[in-house]
């Protein structure tokens, strides 16, 4: 695609910002608008070094305002959509599900209606494994896998993968969903495993860990995530979902006790794993106890393949959170002390 003009939803918060990064670096001749409502997740100190670039504007605005959304579309001619806009955390879901569907399911079908009326080329949906529910110790997840999603962020995004189908079947909206692993990397907001786990040890707080940390994520670079993507948008077929696996399943005790060991490396702290502490799992019985998936599609299909190994990949977002303490300071707002005290009981 020689020249395009992107509208990313949700480009303030951990991966949209680092997808705008990579298309504007990787494709020269493409515009990028970033709609955004800036909520706590939303940052933009997260694209800091593109706010001058020619091809970039910012929106601030809700993706569930149908009026905003229109005259977005109508004034910008866009050419595809990529929608990372979402509430994002599953602790926050089950303390209040409500901007879930606001946010999640109608801001999605009020993107798809744009799409529609526009006649956009492309919609790409965001979304994720967890609408699979859980698995044991074995197997993985397919495409073709039912859904099951177990906590009202993971039936959000599910509703939404849901209503995309029915666009792309009712309409011919040309839509096509991404479901990745956990992401991480620079940027991620400190409400998420690696990034809190991260944040508290450096400043001397306990690390947290829900139940015995036995359940097990599957980790995805978020560059890794962003490449792929982009090839979904280039060359995915229409009406089609990809799974996006990091190859890289590991119990949450082995997260962090490898956090521990990187920083005690990089810092003069040699005690970090005595800080480490089971807690009752705030989750409950919604807490998935593994996710893996079968991402052969994209690789056959796409030639897409995670490049960055685990160890490494957590070596260089610990050594960007080293570097940017700061960053961490300012997206942290007295919201976040507030939300901390009520998951934690702290
Ligand atoms: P994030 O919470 O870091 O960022 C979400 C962004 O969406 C923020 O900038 C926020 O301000 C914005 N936003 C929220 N509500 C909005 C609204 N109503 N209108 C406009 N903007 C709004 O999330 P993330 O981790 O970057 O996840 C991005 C997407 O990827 C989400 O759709 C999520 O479900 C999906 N996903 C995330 C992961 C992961 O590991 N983080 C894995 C798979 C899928
Ligand atoms: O799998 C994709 C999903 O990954 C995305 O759809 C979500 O947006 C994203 O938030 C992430 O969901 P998880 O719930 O898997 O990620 P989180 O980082 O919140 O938790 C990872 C694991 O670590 C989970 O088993 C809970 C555990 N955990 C988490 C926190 C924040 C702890 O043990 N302690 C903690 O303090």
């Amino acid at each position: 695609m020689a020249k395009l003009k992107l509208l990313v939803t949700g480009g303030a918060g951990f991966i949209g910002s680092n997808f705008i990064r990579y298309i504007l670096k990787e494709h020269p001749e493409w515009q990028v608008v970033n709609l955004d409502k800036l909520t706590y997740a939303g940052n933009l100190s997260n694209l800091k070094d593109v706010e001058g670039t020619l091809r970039y504007k910012f929106i601030k605005g809700d993706i569930a305002n149908h009026e905003l959304v229109d005259k977005s579309f109508k004034e910008e001619e866009f050419d595809a959509v990529v929608n990372f806009a979402a509430e994002s955390h599953v602790d926050r879901s089950i303390l209040d599900a409500s901007p879930f569907i606001e946010t999640n399911v109608k801001g999605t079908q009020v993107l798809l209606e744009a799409t529609r009326k526009y006649k956009l080329g492309r919609f790409i949906q965001i979304s994720t494994d967890e609408v699979y529910g859980s698995l044991s110790e074995t197997g993985k997840f397919t495409e073709e896998s039912i859904l099951q999603p177990n906590s009202p962020y993971a039936a959000s995004k599910a509703a939404a993968d849901m209503l995309c189908r029915a666009y792309y079947k009712t309409y011919e909206v040309p839509v096509i969903i991404t479901r990745s692993s956990n992401n991480y990397g620079p940027y991620q907001f400190p409400e998420k495993l690696i990034p809190l786990m991260i944040r508290n040890a450096l400043n001397g707080r306990e690390l947290p860990v829900y139940g015995e940390g036995q359940n097990v994520r599957d980790w995805l670079f978020v560059e890794d995530n962003c490449w792929a993507i982009d090839l979904v948008l280039q060359k995915g077929q229409v009406g089609e979902i990809y799974n996006i696996g990091g190859n890289s399943e590991k119990k949450n005790i082995e997260v962090v006790e490898l956090i521990c060991s990187i920083l005690e490396r990089k810092t003069e702290n040699r005690a970090l794993r005595t800080k480490i502490r089971f807690i009752k799992d705030p989750r409950g019985v919604a807490h998935d106890f593994r996710y893996a998936l079968d991402y052969s599609k994209i690789r056959k299909e796409l030639g897409w393949n995670p490049q960055q190994k685990f160890e490494k990949g957590l070596e260089r977002t610990i050594q960007w959170y080293l570097e940017n303490q700061e960053w961490v300071k300012k997206v942290i707002t007295g919201e976040y002390q507030e939300y901390y005290r009520k998951i934690y009981r702290v």
